[in-house]
């Protein structure tokens, strides 16, 4: 395997306020302290500045607020930092929202990416000390049946508006560094969990129910499997990736722990029953069996072996541990929670989607 070492001096981090961006930043920026990180985010609902405050005051550290597809705002910071790296995060990132409002995601996901890699194309011309990282998801490759894995050369058959958008991203990212040369690597993860993840996600909306005592909507029939990687593994790999990849190439980053959907429902039911002292199973009967997401996906698992074998890389914590610690996380954040939805959980989501989910009622596309 080709060496392709790149040593990071100036990034470009995009959407480092939401879950993945955030956990990113709170790991590397104190500890790679020769790096300088400027934190480009819009704000959305799922962008909390509060969540980097602890930064703030470091000098390798500076927020931008801004959008991915604001070319100028891109090219003026470009100009200001000099970057050598960029590590794209931002997205609209919920498929449920996607269903709502595909326009959104088209937007973000893809002329964002767009913007981002036009912009570095024209600044990086003639450097090769440069990189482009674009964070992105095994849901590309469309839906598995029971049996299977993706692999990195599984065709892409994204099947939600969500999917479809960062597999447009994807294609763009490889044209560009087919075309262009631009120097890009491409990781496909598969659903991440851990602390400050926005509470429309499956793990955190479960947690608050659950300490609430409100009901723990199930799609379906709580049938369909997802692969769950702790978010800070995830993190270790994107820098992994970013520092050894060879140019062009692209890993599947997955934790190695399936589950269905019921199981993991079970699973944080009985760590907050535990966590807070109540009898033991009791918090099961929250689960409400609702109304399908329409063409939900059934089973995602992937074959993390090209990145074990490549970049020795493998996922560092058990599902079960990293979830009694998430679980512990909430649980010791009330604020962060109650911050977060009461701030943010727009009108339109709820009335729209969430409250019809809860009442076990039809979801509808607008
Ligand atoms: P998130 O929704 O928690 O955060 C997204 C961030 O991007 C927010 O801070 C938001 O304000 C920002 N943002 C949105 N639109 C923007 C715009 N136009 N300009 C600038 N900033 C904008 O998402 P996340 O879960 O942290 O996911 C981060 C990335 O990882 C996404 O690209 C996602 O597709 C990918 N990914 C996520 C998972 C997962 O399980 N969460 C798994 C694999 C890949
Ligand atoms: P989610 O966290 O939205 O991630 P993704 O759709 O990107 O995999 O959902 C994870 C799984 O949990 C998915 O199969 C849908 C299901 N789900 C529910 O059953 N109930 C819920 O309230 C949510 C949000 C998700």
């Amino acid at each position: 395997m080709p060496s392709n070492r790149h040593t990071p001096r100036s990034v470009l981090v995009t959407g480092g306020a939401g879950f993945i961006g955030s956990n990113y930043l709170l790991a590397a920026v104190p500890t790679q302290t020769a790096v300088r990180f400027v934190n480009l985010d819009a704000l959305t609902y799922a962008g909390q500045r509060e969540n980097l405050m602890s930064l703030e005051d470091l000098p390798n550290y500076a927020f931008q607020q801004g959008d991915i597809a604001d070319r100028g705002l891109v090219e003026r910071l470009f100009e200001s930092h000099n970057f050598d790296t960029v590590i794209h995060f931002a997205a609209e990132s919920h498929v449920d929202r996607s269903i709502l409002d595909p326009l959104a995601f088209v937007r973000t996901n893809v002329l964002g990416t767009a913007t981002l890699l036009e912009v570095a194309r024209q600044r990086w011309k003639s450097r090769g000390d440069v990189r482009f990282h674009h964070v992105s998801t095994d849901e590309v490759f469309g839906a598995l049946g029971p049996e299977g894995f993706f692999t990195e050369d599984t065709p892409y058959a994204p099947r939600s508006p969500y999917s479809a958008s960062k597999a447009g991203a994807d294609h763009l990212v490889r044209a560009y560094h087919e075309t262009y040369g631009m120097p890009a690597v491409i990781s496909n993860a598969s659903n991440n969990y851990g602390p400050l993840q926005y509470p429309e996600k499956l793990i955190p909306l479960v947690i608050q129910n659950a300490v609430s005592q409100d009901p723990v909507p199930v799609y379906g029939m709580g049938e369909n499997v997802r692969d769950w990687l702790h978010v800070l593994d995830h993190c270790e790999a994107i820098d992994r990736i970013l520092r050894s990849a060879p140019d062009g190439t692209t890993y599947l980053v997955g934790g190695g722990e399936e589950r269905s959907n019921m199981d993991i429902v079970h699973l944080l039911l009985d760590l907050v029953d535990e966590a807070l002292s109540r009898e033991a199973g009791s918090s099961r009967r929250l689960v409400r069996f609702v109304t399908d997401r329409p063409g939900h996906d059934f089973r995602y698992a992937l074959d993390g072996s090209r990145l074990a074998a490549d970049l020795d890389w493998r996922p560092s914590r058990s599902l079960e541990q990293g979830l009694r610690e998430t679980v512990a996380w909430y649980l010791a954040n009330p604020e962060w929670l109650e911050q977060t939805r009461s701030r943010t959980y727009d009108e339109y989501y709820t009335t729209q989607y969430r409250d019809r989910i809860d009442a076990g009622n039809p979801i509808q596309a607008r």
